[in-house]
């Protein structure tokens, strides 16, 4: 025995060894007659087998009731083998009785029945927990009318036939012992099949795996020595399942379980610890090969039903070769508990509206080696990646587009089957609204927390002369080129100002670039703004602002602060590119905004979809937030308004116009000749003695809000209705009243969306509060308006109007 061993074992060990000796020996079997019964409650009370192996008895079940089951009893984590009410569990109390008329029963505290087992039961003496892990009830004269065996759940042990017509059911998840979604069964015609089940109908899909023995009745056995095969009836074996030579039942504990990620596995545990490495002892179940099927991923692909995982998530074989479901980009878990309930888009479905098409506002994420096999509903060959690709964004039925050898497939939502593996090939092309993931600043320098400087940029003072603060920031650069020009004599081809990503061109260049300055954007007093497309940077598009008379006098303290400016970087701000300072030639490149400014989006004839404004008011209160709190350097615009919000081809949000530090710093006086330009965008504290801070564009993007919502300017002149002209005070009285879908008028998008709309108001609200210290900042904006913080009733803000 254990103890004659000639080597030293951990002395926890021997004890170990000593309590399973005296717990083997002290197990008493017997058999237990009618009026016998076990009641559900902690002191674990079991029938247990002669030779102490399996116990039957109840199992308390994580945060649960009590489940009634077979188990393993001498290996230390719990193997359940057998339950009886996995989806009904029981309450404390409950008690499981082999009564004096012979049924055997699980009834509740209060008697009602759980669970009982059926059949013909008449003549039932005793029930007997035997040694192959098999709860038997029996006649006086030993036989068997009710045996577990020819009921398993999941699970079968050696000795343990299931015939025809016989089925395991997997378990719902690892620790919830409740009816999963796969299951293992002998069908009459002979065949062994895998298969899936629709857990709300109780019904089974197509078959994933089968044994391929049709033709005559058979039955799955798990011999004595540990080999799993389906037999005929007449006893020959027709399809080895799972061998096992030298791992005998006799040196080993076996199991064979349909697992609930839908995989047979065959697990045997040692019942003695080996001699030759104590290490292995007590051990875990070692799984034996082979594992059926062995890609769970790619085995279960069927016309219905979700596939191995959830709708819309992916199914990747671990490391371990188990399955694990995932969610794509743009996706999450339905419910992050349970991974194989699916994923959800976590953004808003494209508009199938065709005189509105956001094909623009989405993008293909790229995911190779993956397919969603079967939901196809559209096949086209000998396409390029580009066709396959644009036919899928401009589709709004397309929820993703399979790519390879020329064949483009087009998928349909919800998407099924999702499998990655190195054998697929081709690509998949999954389609995810821009501007919902959250930026990365590609700056590290932009996420350190140091406030040092604050840098006031704007033009409040000059609201209306945009151009004339393009200046100031050419002023900026001249300073810093003079500083930067006059150390090294070396001048490069494309000198870039420390740490920023600012290029420096020649003027032959922009002149080739924008076609001899001929196509106009726009102009203003001191500038003139014209499209471009960079012949070095194969045709990039760009707008270069070409400053019609420098006025210089460069002031080197600019250095830092436009530094600050040159190094942010952010999709919800538009970037500088660079400057040209040749001569006479002052210019400065930006990248191109082909859908003009917000204001013009907003306010120019047709209403713009509403979950577009949804997008661009997030893309500003990101590029603010960034402006606000990811920066070295604390940055406040001063001057947020449509104007000043432009847009890319995809509808992005890019805040604009900002850089021009210096003027508020010399100039501390605040007179109000400008602004009127302005004027509804200003902050209240711009009048008074109060500090300037952050919170002044909180102030305008309130304002701006209000305009996206509504579609219009936040003062209009020419309305009948005086009410409405200030529209702060119209929809603050409509809230009020809360009448909020009159001022919608014929928004009919809007309507239909009228929770978000409420929202987005109270925000507004929020935001344009007189007192500084009560507007939100803008992180805790754009936690209001993604949801994910409550947005509480917002006070009265209406002296603020009265007050300018
Ligand atoms: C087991 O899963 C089922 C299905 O999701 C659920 O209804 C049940 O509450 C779960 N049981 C436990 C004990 O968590
Ligand atoms: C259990 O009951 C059966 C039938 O009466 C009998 O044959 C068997 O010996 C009993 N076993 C024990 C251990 O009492
Ligand atoms: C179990 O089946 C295997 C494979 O057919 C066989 O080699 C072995 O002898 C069988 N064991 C018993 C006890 O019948
Ligand atoms: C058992 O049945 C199978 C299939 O019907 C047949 O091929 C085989 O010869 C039979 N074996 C015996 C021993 O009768
Ligand atoms: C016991 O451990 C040794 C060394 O780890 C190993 O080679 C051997 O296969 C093990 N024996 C059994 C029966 O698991
Ligand atoms: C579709 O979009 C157009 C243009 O944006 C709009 O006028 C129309 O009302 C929309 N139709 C529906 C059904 O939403």
């Amino acid at each position: 025995m254990a103890f004659a061993l000639p080597n030293p074992l951990p002395s926890s060990l021997l004890l170990l060894l000593l309590m399973m000796a005296c717990s083997t020996s002290a197990q008493t079997y017997r058999n237990h007659s009618l009026g016998s019964s076990l009641t559900a409650q902690d002191d674990d009370s079991s029938w247990a087998s002669p030779n102490g192996l399996f116990s039957f008895g109840f199992r308390r079940i994580e945060n649960g009731g009590y489940l009634l089951a077979i188990w393993f009893s001498k290996i230390p984590e719990l193997t359940i083998v057998w339950s009886a009410n996995g989806d009904d569990l029981a309450p404390r109390g409950s008690k499981v009785e082999l009564t004096t008329d012979g049924q055997f029963e699980l009834k509740d505290p209060e008697g009602k029945k759980i669970w009982g087992a059926d059949g013909a039961l008449s003549g039932v003496a005793y029930a007997a927990m035997l040694d192959s892990g098999n709860l038997v009830l029996a006649t006086q004269n030993s036989v068997n009318l009710w045996e577990s065996f020819n009921l398993p759940t999941d699970t079968i042990l050696p000795t343990n036939t299931i015939g025809p017509n016989g089925k395991l059911v997997a378990r719902y998840s690892e620790t919830n012992y409740s009816v999963g979604r796969f299951q293992f069964s002998v069908q009459a015609d002979g065949n062994l099949v895998l298969q899936a089940r629709d857990l709300a109908a109780d019904s089974s899909y197509p078959v994933y795996w089968s044994s391929g023995t049709v033709g005559t009745a058979s039955e799955v056995f798990f011999n004595e020595s540990g080999s799993i095969y389906v037999k005929a009836l007449n006893g020959s074996i027709l399809k080895m399942i799972s061998e096992s030579n030298s791992e005998s039942t006799q040196e080993f504990y076996q199991r064979a379980i349909l697992e609930y990620d839908g995989v047979f596995r065959h697990y045997i545990y040692p019942k003695r610890p080996n001699i030759s490495n104590s290490k292995s002892w007590p051990s875990a179940w070692t799984l034996l090969l082979p594992i059926i099927p062995s890609n769970i991923c790619t085995a279960v692909m069927e016309l219905i039903g979700s596939g191995a995982c959830g709708f819309n998530s992916y199914c990747e074989l671990g490391e371990d070769q188990r399955p694990q479901c995932k969610c794509p980009k743009g996706y999450d878990y339905i419910d992050p508990n349970d991974v194989w309930k699916g994923c959800k888009a976590n953004f808003i479905q494209q508009s199938c509206n065709e005189s509105s098409s956001e094909k623009d506002l989405f993008y293909l994420h790229p995911m190779l080696n993956t397919n969603w096999p079967q939901s196809d509903y559209e096949h086209t060959n000998g396409k390029t990646e580009d066709w396959c690709r644009n036919s899928c964004l401009g589709d709004c039925f397309c929820a993703a587009a399979i790519y390879g050898f020329g064949q483009c497939w087009k998928k349909k939502s919800p998407l099924s089957n999702g499998m990655v593996d190195s054998t697929i090939g081709g690509k998949a092309l999954i389609k995810i609204r821009k501007d919902d993931s959250t930026f990365t600043p590609s700056y590290a320098d932009c996420k350190k927390k140091d406030r040092s400087t604050l840098i006031l940029i704007g033009s409040v003072l000059l609201s209306s002369s945009v151009f004339f603060n393009l200046l100031l920031l050419l002023v900026a650069f001249l300073a810093v080129f003079r500083f930067d020009y006059f150390k090294p004599k070396v001048v490069q081809r494309y000198p870039v100002m420390p740490g920023m990503n600012l290029r420096s061109f020649t003027y032959e260049e922009l002149k080739n670039a924008t076609d001899g300055f001929t196509e106009e954007l726009g102009h203003g007093a001191f500038a003139t703004v014209y499209k471009g497309a960079l012949e070095s940077n194969r045709g990039k598009l760009v707008a270069v602002k070409k400053l019609n008379n420098i006025v210089t006098q460069g002031d080197l303290e600019f250095k830092a602060e436009v530094s600050a400016i040159g190094r942010t970087n952010h999709k919800n701000l538009v970037q500088l590119l660079g400057f040209s300072n040749e001569g006479q030639h002052r210019l400065i490149v930006y990248e191109f905004m082909s859908r003009g400014s917000l204001a013009n989006f907003l306010f120019g004839g047709s209403r713009p979809n509403w979950y577009q404004r949804i997008q661009i008011a997030l893309g500003t209160a990101r590029g603010l937030l960034y402006l606000h709190e990811e920066c070295s350097t604390q940055i406040i615009h001063c001057d947020i308004k449509p104007q000043n919000i432009l847009l890319d081809d995809s509808l992005t949000a890019k805040i604009s116009d900002f850089g021009l530090a210096k003027l508020l710093k010399t100039d501390q006086t605040r007179t109000t000749t400008g602004i009127r330009g302005t004027k509804g965008y200003v902050a209240p504290e711009w009048f008074r003695n109060m500090p300037v801070t952050v919170k002044v564009d909180v102030y305008s993007f309130g304002i701006l809000l209000l305009e996206i919502i509504y579609c219009r300017k936040s003062f209009e002149a020419d309305i009948q209705n005086e009410d409405q002209m200030i529209l702060t005070d119209w929809v603050y009285d409509c809230y009020k009243e809360r009448k909020l879908d009159l001022s919608l008028g014929k928004d009919e998008e809007a309507m239909s969306d009228m929770k978000r709309v409420e929202r987005y108001v109270m925000i507004a609200i929020w935001c344009i509060q007189e007192d500084p210290s009560l507007r939100p900042a803008m992180k805790k904006v754009i936690q209001m308006m993604e949801g994910a913080v409550e947005v509480p009733v917002p006070p009265d803000p209406s002296s603020f109007i009265s007050s300018i």
